[in-house]
């Protein structure tokens, strides 16, 4: 008889976001007349700017005449963008071949995706509280997960001791959810220990945009050894506003192999059978963020969502609240004040003053007492759920 992935009986029957929507709709059903603000999951809310846009008028016309269409594409990604994100690396002094990215469906969908290079009988290394698709992937292909615990001891910064386990080794930085960022010397920290082990990063770099400070390294690759190590996820969601369109990129350095194995190789393999690729039209949009317009539209999305995020630190330190993150990512990590657990808070929040944040429990037991507020909101929203928190703390 067909036996299903009996995997599945390890996750959660939903996945967080959905319970965290389900609660919404409850509430919403019961009172309909009141507005709701969400804080909750990162999603954007400014507009496609017109550099992006235009680009896609573009791209549909190009498909609309015999002369400029084109079918079938470089599963792996169009050349043409390939090249500009090396080109990108290489300007900030980070040598990288064309053949190193993958261009992806987004960062949620390669964290699945990648892998597939690895065999089930592995390990996962995953600091708790962490993206909760990290674990679910895994679990769902049968891994064993180790947690390495991040809380306020560590800064939520957690480091790898001489035997800390872990084959594949996540590390998402600037963090989701705790929005803390490892600096120069704490990256290497870990790259050295993955290549003492023979382990592998994956690198989560969708917040990089967000980096404020200059220690911070936007890429691992900035960091000596890495390309021995390490494969970088990289997403255009936050900040080029693309989570509804979904595109992104994978970098693999064409030296990272283990066991005689060439992972970029594998990969390019991989996506040859299992993928067409991603949208022409979308990649030409992609495109269009390295022009000096979509530069410049991608700094002023990112400046729009970090003065949000600085009207909630302000808001929150009148109070003293306390919390992490806000400076270099888009969400702020707050302890739940007077003791409430994460959900008894987030109930708090949305039956008192119709705030809806992220309870940090969803992003792993670690996180129990925690709630996540994102910045991605509308000004005029985060102003309006600030007065709202003034008038109730
Ligand atoms: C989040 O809220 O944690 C993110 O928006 C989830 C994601 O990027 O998929």
């Amino acid at each position: 008889m067909l036996t299903p992935n009996r995997n599945f009986s390890r996750i959660q029957k939903n996945y967080l976001f959905v319970n965290v929507e389900k609660k919404i709709e409850s509430y919403r059903a019961r009172h309909p007349e009141k507005k709701i603000i969400s804080l909750g999951i990162g999603d954007v809310t400014l507009p496609l700017g017109e550099v992006v846009i235009d680009a896609f008028h573009r791209a549909v016309e190009m498909q609309a005449h015999k002369e400029t269409f084109r079918g079938y594409q470089d599963e792996s990604g169009i050349r043409t963008f390939r090249s500009v994100i090396a080109g990108d690396y290489a300007s900030r002094g980070i040598p990288m071949k064309e053949e190193d990215v993958f261009i992806s469906s987004g960062a949620a969908d390669d964290l699945g995706n990648i892998l597939l290079l690895f065999d089930d009988d592995i390990s996962a290394l995953v600091m708790t509280p962490a993206y909760p698709a990290y674990v679910d992937a895994n679990l769902m292909d049968g891994r064993e997960i180790i947690y390495i615990e991040a809380n306020e001891r560590n800064g939520f910064l957690p480091f790898p001791e001489a035997d800390t386990e872990g084959d594949i080794i996540y590390l998402c930085s600037p963090n989701n959810p705790t929005g803390a960022a490892y600096d120069r010397n704490g990256l290497r920290r870990w790259v050295e220990h993955a290549n003492n082990n023979g382990s592998i990063i994956i690198f989560d770099a969708a917040y990089e945009a967000y980096i404020t400070d200059p220690d911070i390294p936007h890429s691992i690759y900035e960091i000596e050894g890495a390309r021995d190590c390490a494969i970088e996820i990289r997403s255009f969601s936050k900040s080029a506003g693309f989570t509804g369109m979904r595109l992104g990129y994978t970098v693999i350095p064409h030296e990272l192999a283990r066991g005689g194995f060439h992972l970029n190789s594998m990969y390019a393999r991989a996506r040859s059978t299992r993928s067409n690729g991603v949208s022409l039209i979308l990649q030409e949009a992609g495109k269009a963020l390295y022009t000096l317009e979509g530069q410049e539209y991608i700094r002023s999305s990112v400046s729009y969502y970090k003065e949000n995020g600085r009207i909630m630190m302000e808001t929150l330190d009148v109070f003293g609240f306390d919390y992490v993150g806000g400076r270099n990512a888009p969400y702020i990590w707050l302890k739940c004040p007077k003791g409430f657990e994460s959900w008894e808070f987030f109930d708090l929040m949305l039956e008192k003053l119709q705030i809806v944040g992220t309870p940090g429990v969803g992003f792993g037991p670690n996180g129990e007492g925690y709630f996540r507020l994102s910045t991605f909101g509308d000004h005029e929203d985060v102003k309006e759920a600030m007065a709202r928190m003034r008038a109730f703390f």
